[in-house]
């Protein structure tokens, strides 16, 4: 009998794999009667600050509204100018133009493909206040030499680790280097709701009240707005599902890197260049992305044999019609461009079977002797 076709993410098999916790989790609050920031939100920022080694967490709607209420909370205005990457969803550009600032891009480093933090000061202008590093596909960013420049230069770092729960430097997890760090609980993500959400965590209780404040129409008292804020407020359903899959982060993290490896043993490094983990990091493999350039051929091949793919993502942020030749920055990004042409998302997904990774790494190894 054949194999079903494997996807490149399933958040439904992580639904049956927690189902009796999370069917629990759901129903305590449909029978509680409080459905907006109660206890399983409060419990869930506590747990999630706790579990980062962060003094505050504030849970919001989705991961771009926290990008941008972070922002705003650290103090970026209209016309400011936030360093961040092409190479990232397309939400951390979004977010900095929904606050009126102004993205200026520096290209990637072709190993990490993170922000290369050795062109940030080429860029750096009389309106730059801020640096927004992107954790892609759960590799850190070099968080150390970033923060050492704005230090430098008095700039605010709002780090995104949408992609990158848990992931670490050293014993330092992501989401505590920056003044702020947004996270997205999509649900295809390593800690993913079943709907949206998302939050921002930081040590300084001045931007954590902020935040607060911001995410429900600016109220520290309620129904009394002393500043103008918004409604972005987390479910008490997605919370309690949050604090259910939180438990599990670890486990699901290393099952992750588990398959990762064996993908990366499977290949040849030459016609399918592997993730190449920066040392003393610790990747999360939210995506397990390669280098192919014969990415069309491998695609087919995989497809032929049940297993999906997928291009995180298509096009570059500064290549999409939205926001061509409007942002400012280096002119080119020969990085971050070269590697559009080449990447593919593999399946990865702590639920994958071990024959379904193991039909995954023959076909990978088929396909690369072929070449
Ligand atoms: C790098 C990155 N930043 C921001 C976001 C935005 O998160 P959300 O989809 O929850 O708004 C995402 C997820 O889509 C992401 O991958």
């Amino acid at each position: 009998m054949s194999m079903p076709f494997i996807p490149v993410a399933s958040p439904l098999k992580q639904y049956q794999a927690h189902k009796h916790a999370i069917d629990e989790a759901i129903s305590r609050v449909l029978l509680s009667g409080r459905y907006i920031l109660g206890d399983e939100v409060a419990g869930f920022e506590r747990e999630f600050a706790g579990y980062l080694g962060a003094q505050h967490c504030v849970a919001v709607a989705n991961g771009t509204e926290a990008l941008c209420l972070a922002l705003k909370a650290c103090g970026i205005r209209a016309g400011d100018e936030v360093i961040t990457v092409s190479h990232t969803a397309v939400a951390t550009v979004a977010a900095i133009e929904l606050i009126g600032a102004v993205p200026v891009f520096v290209d990637i480093d072709p190993v990490s493909r993170c922000m290369d933090h050795t062109l940030i000061e080429k860029v750096i202008s009389s309106r730059t206040r801020a640096i927004l590093p992107v954790h892609i596909y759960g590799q850190p960013a070099r968080m150390h030499e970033i923060c050492e420049i704005a230090n430098k230069y008095g700039l605010t770092v709002v780090e995104d680790c949408a992609q990158a729960c848990g992931a670490r430097i050293s014993n330092k997890k992501v989401g505590t280097f920056g003044h702020a760090a947004a996270f997205s609980f999509y649900p295809t993500k390593n800690l993913g709701a079943i709907g949206d959400g998302g939050c921002v965590v930081t040590d300084s209780l001045e931007i954590s009240e902020k935040l607060r404040a911001l995410r429900e129409y600016g109220w520290k008292e309620r129904y009394i707005s002393s500043e103008k804020g918004m409604n972005s407020r987390l479910d008490e359903i997605q919370a309690a599902i949050l604090r259910v899959k939180l438990s599990f982060l670890d486990e699901d993290n290393a099952r992750r890197r588990t398959i990762a490896e064996r993908y990366s043993h499977a290949v040849d490094n030459l016609s399918i260049i592997p993730p190449y983990p920066l040392p003393d990091t610790e990747h999360v493999m939210h995506l397990y992305v390669v280098v192919c350039s014969a990415r069309g051929s491998l695609q087919e091949f995989l497809k032929e044999r049940g297993i999906g793919t997928a291009l995180h993502y298509p096009r570059a942020v500064h290549q999409q019609g939205a926001y061509e030749g409007r942002i400012r920055g280096s002119d080119s990004l020969p990085v971050t461009e070269k590697l559009y042409e080449r990447i593919l998302s593999l399946p990865m997904y702590p639920e994958l079977l071990d024959t379904e990774v193991e039909k995954i790494c023959i076909a990978l190894a088929e396909w690369c002797s072929s070449q």
